[in-house]
């Protein structure tokens, strides 16, 4: 058989066992919450950080404690000194090197997904998102499921070619981030010292986690980038903040879009664990106009008490989601030596598609990038998994 005959047969075959290569979106015509697949705590299994020059080390040297930040500060602080880092792949390389690890390996040799909690977050609200498609790539390796974002390189110079406007409103992000850390801790609420300042920022250097899960039945390793810890820090995700930046609320549209924003604050931090999200609102000059702690938790209650999304329905379809994905990939990787690297796209409003990036075309040397890989994986981790 060739190739694309195997391919076709593949096709009919999972067919056969119920597998389309699309995963439709629900419905919402039930009545009544559902009753989600558990989601058990996450537990921090390794932490890393990256240094300025972007190199990863496995100690705590990034990591940042929270503190109040000043009011009224200026979010354009040392704009001109910001070092940004370059857009680049979501790449899993630095996580694959944290399962090799010997905090990790065991659960790694367990896992049935390995990925970054950004792509989990892309999933999980994938129901309700009505602007922005998604592309993933996948790859099923002894029996691990392996997933990437998937960007081409237009995409990511446009990425690079921010509008000035973007830029600065990203850069907020980060000069809050600045005003509300300390590489020491504090004792709480001790009225801010000096200006408050955490000195210019630097988007390479990041502090990382990598958590073990379980949604369902399906044991899941993320890694994923971690803002801030509380001074009772215990290693553990319990002790975990995440920081964001708002535009201060003055009428129902403001307060349309702070709610929007909700569920994702409410999915990146359940995702790991984070019971807190700290949100700065700003005035429209990029002023810190008052601090706010949200319970993550809450999150879910005040869209649930106004029928606007239940995180119950994310966590269904990310378990439905990964199991297809999983059940479709492992069938297929059964008939062939061949890696097989699928393209996940997601279109707002209609579901999912799964299908397999040929070797032979563009689309293909668009994943491995002239880069020494076997599909998205580094060789040298691909080789060390392999079956
Ligand atoms: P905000 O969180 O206040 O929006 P994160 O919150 O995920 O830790 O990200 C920190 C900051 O990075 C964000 O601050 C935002 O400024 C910037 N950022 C994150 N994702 C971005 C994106 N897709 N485009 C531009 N800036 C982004
Ligand atoms: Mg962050
Ligand atoms: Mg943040």
């Amino acid at each position: 058989m060739d190739e694309a005959a195997r391919q076709a047969w593949i096709e009919a075959e999972l067919d056969g066992y119920n597998l389309p290569p699309f995963i439709p979106l629900p419905t919402f015509d039930h009545h009544g919450p559902v009753e989600p697949p558990p989601f058990q705590r996450p537990l921090a299994l390794l932490t890393f950080s990256y240094t300025p020059e972007r190199k990863l080390i496995w100690n705590n040297s990034a990591m940042k404690f929270y503190k109040n930040p000043p009011l009224n500060a200026p979010l354009d602080r040392d704009y001109d000194k910001w070092i940004k880092r370059p857009e680049e792949r979501g790449r899993l390389d630095g996580l694959l090197r944290a399962l090799r690890r010997k905090a990790v390996r065991p659960e790694a040799a367990r896992a049935d997904v390995v990925t970054w909690r950004g792509v989990m977050t892309k999933i999980i609200t994938a129901p309700y998102e009505n602007r922005e498609g998604w592309d993933l790539n996948a790859m099923f390796v002894n029996n691990c499921l392996y997933i990437e974002e998937h960007s081409t390189d237009a995409r990511l110079q446009e990425k690079e070619n921010m509008t000035p406007q973007h830029r600065l409103a990203s850069y907020y992000g980060y000069a809050f981030e600045s005003y509300c850390t300390t590489d020491r801790p504090l004792p709480p609420d001790i009225p801010p010292q000096g200006d408050g300042w955490g000195g210019p920022v630097d988007t390479n250097v990041q502090w990382c986690t990598v958590v073990k899960t379980k949604l369902g039945n399906l044991r899941i390793i993320m890694g994923a980038e971690v803002d801030c810890v509380r001074e009772t820090f215990t290693g553990q995700p319990d002790t975990f903040v995440e920081l964001k930046t708002s535009q201060v609320i003055r009428n129902q549209r403001d307060d349309q879009r702070f709610r929007s924003k909700m569920l994702k604050y409410w999915a990146q931090s359940y995702l790991l664990g984070i019971p807190e999200v700290v949100v700065g609102f700003r005035t429209q000059e990029g002023r810190i106009a008052n601090v706010q702690s949200f319970p993550t938790l809450d999150f879910t209650k005040m869209a649930r008490e106004r029928g606007e999304w239940d995180g119950g329905v994310c966590l269904e379809f990310g378990f439905e989601f990964l199991t297809h994905i999983l059940r479709y990939t492992r069938f297929a990787q059964k008939h062939t030596k061949d890696t097989i690297v699928w393209r996940i796209s997601f279109k707002p409003g209609s579901g999912v598609t799964i299908k397999q990036v040929d070797f032979d075309t563009p689309a293909y040397d668009e994943v491995v990038n002239g880069e020494d890989r076997e599909g998205f994986l580094p060789n040298s981790y691909y080789e060390h998994v392999r079956p």
